[in-house]
């Protein structure tokens, strides 16, 4: 958690002070931080909710606790929410970015509350042309789609020999199109060059068609892992199909990036990076799990897109801070149409 310093006032925040589903969490009036060295104080806008929310309030998988307190929480009150848009209202010494009253979006800890600081280098400016509910939307959900498709290493120009450099039109395969992370994959796939494949489910066919997609599988007639080699980069989201499965479908030298996490308490989750390790050894193809991270040139990247309307935020539903609980529940329902937003 970002340091809480002298306290100016009191908010409003979402806490949970022990482990467990939607019903465990509180809002409570809690001290609004004041900003330290390089920390931004955000009157937030909006945010949303996003799985890597409810692993944290639930501790599961169990490594979760190892970091956060065994039996529960370790701070009194964890603040929750990770993904931000509001207004700069003060900023902390040494920061050179932004000045009170600046719109921005990022992301950080402690997104569900009136106020948040957030090191410098976890926020961009907000494009005008984005409105505070879609940019409280973007923070983790894009950044893990830019990176993840980035790290497949498929999507940029790739030379062939010596001085020679060809720009590769990769196909690529999202599993999970229709998420959080999917919606806005598939969108950056297609500006980064790529032909897409996106696999949901029947409903959201024509979804992610309207977002770009090249060729759209439905998942619950058609498995998407029968057939020949045919995809340079698969993009995995949804945390349940076989490595082995995923693997046939590669190309020779093809990239999978594993971001859905698998099901299960213990073992699957922990499992399933370790298998990604093993295999890599003895092939020519790449198999990755992968942990987001902030990085400002990405988030600018996005928010450059943003800006132009080449890329833009899918909204499931939109809550207002006391239905926090329903927001998590929905989004823990598995099945999200892009992002579940929280207004405060
Ligand atoms: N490693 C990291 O840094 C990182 C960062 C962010 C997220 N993640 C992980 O990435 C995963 C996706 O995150 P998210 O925010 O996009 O989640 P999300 O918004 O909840 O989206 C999940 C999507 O999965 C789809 N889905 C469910 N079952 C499926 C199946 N059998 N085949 C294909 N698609 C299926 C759902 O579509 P339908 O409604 O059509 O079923 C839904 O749109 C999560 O496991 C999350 O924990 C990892």
């Amino acid at each position: 958690m970002p340091p809480r310093a002298i306290a100016s006032g009191l908010m409003k925040s979402v806490v949970a002070t022990t482990y467990g589903g939607p019903e465990v969490l509180r809002i409570v009036d809690a001290p609004t931080p004041v900003a330290g060295e390089g920390q931004v104080l955000v009157r937030v806008a909006a945010s949303s909710v996003n799985p890597l929310d409810w692993h944290e309030l639930r501790g599961t998988p169990y490594v979760v606790r190892m970091m956060r307190g065994l039996r529960a929480p370790k701070s009194s009150g964890h603040a929750m929410g990770s993904d931000v848009a509001g207004v700069v209202e003060s900023v902390g010494p040494g920061v050179t970015r932004f000045t009170a009253g600046d719109e921005v979006l990022g992301f950080g800890s402690g997104a569900w509350s009136e106020h948040m600081v957030v090191g410098e280098a976890g926020l961009v400016l907000k494009p005008k042309n984005l409105s505070m509910t879609d940019a409280g939307g973007v923070g983790v959900a894009a950044i893990t789609a830019l990176q993840g498709l980035r790290r497949g290493g498929q999507v940029s120009p790739v030379t062939w020999g010596p001085g020679e450099v060809e720009p590769m039109r990769p196909r690529v395969l999202i599993i999970g199109a229709s998420g959080g992370v999917g919606t806005f994959a598939v969108q950056i796939a297609k500006l980064l060059g790529a032909h897409v494949t996106a696999v949901t489910s029947t409903r959201n066919l024509e979804l992610v068609a309207r977002l770009g997609a090249d060729d759209v599988v439905d998942y619950t007639t058609t498995e998407v892992t029968e057939g020949r080699p045919r995809f340079d980069l698969v993009f995995e989201l949804a945390g349940n199909r076989r490595l082995r499965d995923l693997a046939r479908i590669l190309t020779p030298s093809g990239s999978l990036i594993a971001c859905g996490a698998p099901s299960g308490q213990w073992i699957a989750p922990l499992a399933a990076p370790a298998g990604l390790a093993i295999t890599s050894r003895f092939s020519k193809r790449t198999y990755t799990s992968f942990l987001a991270k902030r990085d400002i040139d990405d988030l600018q990247q996005l928010a450059d897109w943003l800006g132009t309307g080449a890329l833009r935020v899918v909204v499931d539903d939109v809550y207002p801070l006391e239905r926090i609980a329903d927001a998590v529940a929905h989004s823990e329902s598995g099945h999200v149409r892009g992002k579940v937003i929280v207004t405060m």
